[in-house]
């Protein structure tokens, strides 16, 4: 993209100086110590819709990184989400606020082994990050934010796992809802305490009645135009679905259920014409 501002331009060669690297997606070695493999590689893409995009590397990154071969074990400079963050005035994020959410959550208060360290930085990793804007695809939200959780508790995508199995159709589910819309209290917004598997409600009715937990989280990305466009439907459809019983509209409702009862007996028609057919021939042959 050609830009005309010389402040983004320095962001921008700043960038290319190590990107021209560690934009190769091969860039990778294998840890000294574990023997695991340490991919290096920046999707230049993600980079770019980023909440850091128009940051330079060395923001973060110790300065002597720009030399290469890189001197051995650089400090880092400044991870710390917060440590940029807290005191930024930006009105659109509590930060104090996500601070404490999170460190009430299951994660920061887990003494599993696995789990020391837990970090902003363990479910945001800062060259992607990104965050949601009113208007974003429901769909799109609904599978970045699980694919967060997803992305460690792998175990759960897998069919032997029965920790979900309470729920009809998990997998239509899964597309349609966040983890976080059940895996936090109903009153929080930030979406950051995330309760532990025993104090996770199994509330259906939270989501498939009139007054909706999800209005106030999920749903509140909806942008205005995407509410006026379809009137009446709207007042019905969320997220490309259907939520039985959510509906504002007791007509609607009814509708739906006279196409159901329409549909049965429609099949039982069928049926019976089927095995009368089937007799005909039988008393014929
Ligand atoms: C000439 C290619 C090249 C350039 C340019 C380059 N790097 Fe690297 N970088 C590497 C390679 C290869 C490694 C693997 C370890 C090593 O050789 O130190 C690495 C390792 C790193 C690591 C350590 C990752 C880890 O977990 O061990 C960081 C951080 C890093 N580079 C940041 C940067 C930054 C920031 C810049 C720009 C200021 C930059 N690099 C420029 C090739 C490059
Ligand atoms: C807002 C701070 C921030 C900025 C800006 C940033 N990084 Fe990072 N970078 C980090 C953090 C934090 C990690 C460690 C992530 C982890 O360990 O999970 C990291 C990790 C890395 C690694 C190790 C591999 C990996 O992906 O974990 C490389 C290489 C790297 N950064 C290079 C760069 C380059 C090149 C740029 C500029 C295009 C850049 N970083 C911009 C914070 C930043
Ligand atoms: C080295 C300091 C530094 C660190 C570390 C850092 N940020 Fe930032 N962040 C910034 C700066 C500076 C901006 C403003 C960039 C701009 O205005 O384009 C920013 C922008 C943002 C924004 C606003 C983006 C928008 O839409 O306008 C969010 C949200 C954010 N950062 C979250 C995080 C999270 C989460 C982490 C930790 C994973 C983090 N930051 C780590 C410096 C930092
Ligand atoms: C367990 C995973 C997890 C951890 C840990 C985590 N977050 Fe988040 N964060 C999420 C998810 C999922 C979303 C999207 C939900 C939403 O936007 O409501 C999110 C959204 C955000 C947002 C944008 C939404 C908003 O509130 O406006 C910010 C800013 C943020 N996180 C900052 C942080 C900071 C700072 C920390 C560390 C104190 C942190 N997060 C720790 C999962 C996590
Ligand atoms: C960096 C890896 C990581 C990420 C990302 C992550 N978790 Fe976890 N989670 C853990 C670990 C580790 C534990 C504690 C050990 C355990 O119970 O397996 C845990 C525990 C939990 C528990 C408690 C399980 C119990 O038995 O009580 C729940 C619920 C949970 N996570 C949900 C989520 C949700 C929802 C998200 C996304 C917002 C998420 N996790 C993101 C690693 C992760
Ligand atoms: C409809 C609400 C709902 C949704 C959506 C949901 N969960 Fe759960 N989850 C629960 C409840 C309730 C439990 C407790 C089940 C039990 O104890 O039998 C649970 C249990 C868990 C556990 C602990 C059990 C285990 O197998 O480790 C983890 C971890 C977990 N959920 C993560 C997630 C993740 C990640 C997602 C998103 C992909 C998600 N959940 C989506 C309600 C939900
Ligand atoms: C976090 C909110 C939430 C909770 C909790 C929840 N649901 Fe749902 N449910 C949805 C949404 C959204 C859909 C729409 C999915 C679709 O069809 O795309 C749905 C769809 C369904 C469907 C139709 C599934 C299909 O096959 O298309 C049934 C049946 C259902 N839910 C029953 C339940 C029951 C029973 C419970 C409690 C055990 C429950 N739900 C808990 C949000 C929720």
């Amino acid at each position: 993209m050609a830009t005309t501002d010389p402040e983004l331009e320095r962001i921008a060669a700043e960038q290319h100086n190590c990107l021209r690297c560690h934009a190769m997606p091969t860039l990778a070695y294998r840890s000294p110590t574990d023997g695991e493999i340490v991919d290096l590689s920046i999707d230049r893409n993600a980079l770019a819709h980023s909440a850091h995009a128009e940051l330079s590397c060395v923001e973060c990154h110790h300065r002597s990184y720009t030399r290469y071969p890189h001197p051995r074990r650089a400090a880092p400079r400044d991870f710390d989400c917060l440590g940029c963050h807290r005191d930024d005035a930006d009105p659109r994020f509590a930060w104090d606020h996500i601070e404490t959410e999170f460190a009430h959550s299951v994660h920061a208060r887990s003494e599993a082994p696995n789990a020391e360290g837990f970090s902003c930085q363990s479910c945001h990793h800062p060259h992607r990050f990104r965050t949601t804007q009113i208007g974003d695809p429901l769909t799109w939200i609904v599978q970045e934010h699980n694919q967060v959780c997803l992305s460690c508790h792998t175990q759960l995508i897998s069919a032997a796992s029965a920790s979900h199995d309470w729920l009809p159709n998990r997998a239509a589910h899964w597309d349609a809802v966040r983890c976080v819309d059940c895996h936090t209290p109903a009153d929080d917004h930030a979406n950051h305490r995330i309760l532990a598997a025993e104090d996770s409600p199994r509330d259906c009715v939270g989501c498939h009645s009139a007054d909706a937990r999800l209005l106030a989280r999920l749903y509140h990305f909806r942008s205005e135009e995407d509410i006026a466009r379809t009137g009446l439907i709207a007042k019905a459809i969320y997220n490309e679905s259907y939520v039985v019983g959510m509906s504002r509209s007791p007509l609607l409702d009814r509708l739906s259920l006279a196409i159901l009862v329409l549909v049965v007996l429609m099949l039982t028609a069928h049926g019976v014409g089927r095995y009368l057919v089937h007799r005909e021939h039988k008393r014929s042959s």
